[in-house]
């Protein structure tokens, strides 16, 4: 059955043939959908016959958020270590491990239970695509059932074993364990591999300790992304671009080498803003990748060490407010970049064949995203309710 909505203030398409621009801006529109995909998008007098019509009353309408970096499956808190962090200690990935202890210990139905409520977060302020990482099981088995689990709501999941060594383990052993036994486990349940490649982190991977991974993650037939260059100007962005990675995620510390790397290749460099605000650091420099032509994505890193949001209004803020994005290249990076930033061509956008993944504002523009911060603008447009 195709529905027509009508009374779309402004339609943010992501198609530049609209208007000019990146956002594909089209005003007074009208989108048609059937059968969950987008059927017919332009102005609203234009609009053909539909079954049923859906007046949206001036609102604005863009692409479903793609968050494409977020460890939604975790049990425990670290709300104390947020308060320590604010009174002034650093962030190191030490803290992992509380996670690690508190997730291994929950069964797979409060595991599945605590997911599907931050599904149900992200969901109610615009998030319509998902990708979701393991890392907090550490252990063959542990690790399978988180991807198992994220599985179960998302095609984009990620095998991260590699997130830091577990206290217990030998450094040797167990990056032969995520190489080998670990990973035969989880990559039928993955898309993708990723490392945290850091080497001012005691407990994250080094270039050489990454690259093994990412190789043996390959072989296996994951598609690659990386946590790179967080804490400090490491190697991960370089051997992310290097491999091919689909993108390098954080991007807080660049060397000039790194950002002509970026601008050279095809990574697209997802900038994680919740994480900076959280730990206290510098954000990254957003502008400096834009005016080198690098594709950015932005995300919310969801997670409970180091960024406890799902909102990606709130990263658009911070994004606009703290890292000079304009708000049209803020909503874009959140939006097609996300989409870039996973390989898919089908959500980011509205377009005819595109799925039919909306995100309404209950306001005329997208630049309220960022002209309203902690307002709950953003919404899912159910289609068909
Ligand atoms: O993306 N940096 C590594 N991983 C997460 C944090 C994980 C945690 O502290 O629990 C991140 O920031
Ligand atoms: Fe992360």
């Amino acid at each position: 059955m195709a529905i027509a909505l009508t009374g779309i203030g402004e339609l943010v398409t992501n198609e530049p043939e609209h208007d000019g621009t990146a956002l594909g801006i089209v005003e007074h529109a009208a989108v048609v959908v059937d059968n969950g995909r987008i059927a017919w998008v332009g102005r609203a007098v234009d609009a053909p016959a539909a079954d049923t019509e859906r007046d949206l009353g001036g609102r604005a309408v863009l692409p479903g958020f793609v968050d494409s970096h977020t460890h939604l499956v975790f049990a425990g808190d670290r709300g104390s270590e947020f308060a320590a962090r604010m009174a002034g200690a650093p962030y190191d990935g030490g803290g992992i491990a509380s996670t690690v202890a508190a997730t291994r210990g929950a069964s797979e139905d409060q595991l599945r239970a605590l997911l599907g409520r931050r599904i149900a977060e992200l969901r109610a302020q615009g998030t319509t695509s998902v990708e979701i990482k393991s890392g907090y099981g550490l252990r063959r088995d542990d690790e399978a059932r988180l991807l198992r689990l994220a599985a179960e709501v998302t095609g984009e999941t990620t095998y991260l074993g590699a997130h830091v060594v577990p206290p217990e383990v030998d450094r040797g052993d167990y990056l032969a364990l995520v190489t080998g036994e670990m990973l035969d486990a989880c990559a039928p349940h993955a898309r993708w591999i990723d490392v945290f490649c850091e080497p001012a982190s005691p407990h994250a991977f080094d270039g050489d300790e990454a690259r093994a991974v990412l190789e043996a993650g390959r072989a296996h037939g994951l598609l690659l992304r990386v946590h790179g260059n967080q804490l400090s100007a490491g190697p991960g962005v370089r051997l992310a671009v290097e491999l091919g990675a689909a993108s390098v995620d954080h991007c807080t510390y660049l060397t000039d080498a790194d950002v002509a790397a970026l601008s050279a290749g095809d990574t697209v460099a997802t900038l994680l803003p919740g994480a900076e605000f959280s730990t206290r650091a510098p954000y990254p420099d957003a502008r400096r990748l834009l005016d080198a032509g690098v594709t950015v994505a932005l995300a919310t890193d969801c997670n409970p060490g180091t960024s406890y949001t799902s909102s990606m209004p709130f990263v658009i803020a911070l994004a606009v407010r703290e890292m000079r994005m304009t708000a049209a290249e803020a909503v874009w990076a959140a939006t097609a970049g996300g989409a870039r930033a996973l390989q898919r061509t089908d959500v980011g956008r509205i377009t005819p064949g595109a799925r039919a993944d909306l995100a309404v504002l209950e306001a005329p523009s997208h630049t309220h995203l960022a002209y309203r911060p902690g307002v709950p603008l953003a919404s899912t447009l159910a289609v068909g309710e």
